[in-house]
């Protein structure tokens, strides 16, 4: 496995924390655990936080804030219009962005949600790298198609590329001067790319995105969720910025581009939180009556003014150097150990968490019979540790009279980390699990749906092991 992250002078990571209040684990017994995961009908969505000992399922909104984070709580000025958080916040975020229009809303998908119905029209096409679930969800609820065009690099799970999160520039450009290019109103990036595995985009790719959307008259948006981890990996992989500052990378990133989402529950350092940044005045203005309607006047946007506050401090946090590094570690050496154990992960290692490859892992069983949902339940069994299953239970489609489903392209497992919340002897934890779980490798089975919604069933379908 190659590794991009070489600069740390010592083996062992550290936090670049200390810790002041804690919070304890329980501790369980794989019997507990198995009574928990049948009480819940083998779906780990189901399980209560106090039966899982390390909780990875999202680092969207789990991060733990700094001493200084509580401190901005503290300042929150709680005056429905025009508080003093409100400033510090619109003042952090317009020098981070330099977006001229800065509109807090409560989490990332409110953002989307209010993109999608003051800019997108029936028929209209979103071309993307690949569009996170809600994203996609809310413009194809305003009956837009929001195509994915990653590099085929990106679409190659175990090749090590450095930028696997670049959009294909030759099938954006058809697509930009093609027969159906007035129906775009605008190209979205997502940086980093969660659903193809965390993996980042690189400034090259993004000035040429803004090129193409420049030479069509295209208006160019990100949803910049992780963009601190993208400028992190930038700063390691493309030689013009080894010696830039993070923030820099990530101002210049912001600068390329007309606007963005965010959500804040990421690179915000926030448990809550997002926004949607602009530079076109009517379309903030037609965002701003849309907030009033559904989030809150435009001065807090469905946020408490100790988040507006908290997120103000966690977004001047999150660009630390040292931080960042000891991130993309725990992150790497996950992968590394899994790699040892031979256990087939998405390489390289992405940002915010490690990807299972199960339909490599677990040839013998085939995608309608879960390969990763088994390993997300036998992670469970085995240590308590809770992951997600992103294949066939998230993404697949049932069919009718006991047809097989519809599989998704790939069967992946994440484990995603919280930022600053688990320690390296979490991740060595982590790691015991993993290896016992190569050990188990032929004895695990498939599962069998006994119950199903019709839309994001894994949240709740009741499954049961197969013999
Ligand atoms: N865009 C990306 C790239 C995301 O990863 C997410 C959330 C959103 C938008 C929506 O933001 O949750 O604040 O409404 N991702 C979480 C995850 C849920 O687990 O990856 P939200």
């Amino acid at each position: 496995m190659i590794s991009y992250n070489l600069s740390m002078e010592f083996k062992t990571i550290i936090e670049p924390f200390k810790i002041k209040s804690v919070e304890s684990l329980p501790i369980t017994t794989e019997q507990e655990r198995r009574g928990f995961l049948e009480r819940e009908h083998w779906n780990v969505f189901g399980l209560k936080s106090q039966e899982v000992t390390i909780d990875l399922l999202t680092d969207s909104g789990t991060g733990s804030m700094s001493s200084e984070q509580w401190a901005a709580i503290m300042r929150g000025d709680e005056s429905y219009a025009g508080s003093h958080s409100w400033q510090r916040f619109n003042e952090v975020l317009s020098d981070l962005t330099g977006y001229k229009h800065i509109i807090p809303t409560h989490q990332g998908r409110a953002s989307e949600k209010i993109l999608a119905t003051i800019s997108v029209k029936e028929g209209d096409i979103i071309p993307s790298n690949s569009h996170f679930d809600t994203t996609r969800a809310n413009f194809e609820f305003a009956q837009s198609n929001p195509i994915d065009l990653l590099c085929e690099e990106g679409l190659d799970l175990l090749s090590p590329a450095p930028f696997k999160g670049n959009v294909d520039l030759e099938k954006l450009e058809e697509l930009l001067k093609g027969p159906e290019s007035n129906k775009i109103p605008f190209v979205l990036m997502t940086i980093t790319n969660n659903t193809g595995g965390g993996q980042p985009v690189s400034m090259d790719n993004l000035k040429k995105v803004k090129e193409l959307c420049t030479k069509y008259n295209k208006m160019f948006l990100l949803d910049a969720c992780r963009f601190a981890e993208n400028a992190w990996f930038v700063s390691q992989r493309e030689e013009e910025y080894k010696d830039v500052e993070i923030r820099e990378i990530a101002k210049e990133a912001f600068r390329l581009a007309d606007g963005c989402t965010i959500s804040l529950k990421k690179d915000g350092f926030g448990n809550i939180g997002g926004v949607l940044a602009l530079n076109d005045d009517a379309m903030a203005e037609a965002a701003r009556n849309l907030l009033i309607l559904t989030e809150g006047f435009p001065t807090y946007g469905g946020l408490a003014g100790r988040d507006l506050d908290a997120l103000a401090q966690g977004l001047k946090e999150i660009t630390d150097k040292n931080y960042l590094e000891y991130r993309a570690r725990s992150i790497s050496y996950l992968a590394e150990k899994a790699l040892s154990y031979d256990i087939p992960v998405v390489q390289p290692a992405g940002g915010h968490a490690l990807y299972i490859d199960a339909k490599t892992f677990l040839p013998n069983i085939p995608p309608h019979e879960y390969p990763g949902h088994s390993v997300a339940c036998e992670i469970y069994l085995i240590g308590g540790v809770r992951a997600v299953e992103l294949g066939t239970l998230a993404f697949g489609v049932a069919n009718e009279n006991g047809e097989p489903d519809t599989p998704a392209t790939h069967e992946l497992v994440r484990l995603a980390a919280p930022r600053r919340t688990y320690t390296q002897s979490h991740f060595d934890y982590v790691a015991e699990v993993l290896e016992k779980l190569a050990e188990k490798k032929d004895k695990l089975k498939g599962y069998k749906i006994l119950e199903q919604p019709k839309l994001l069933r894994h949240f709740t379908a009741k499954l049961k092991p197969l013999k």
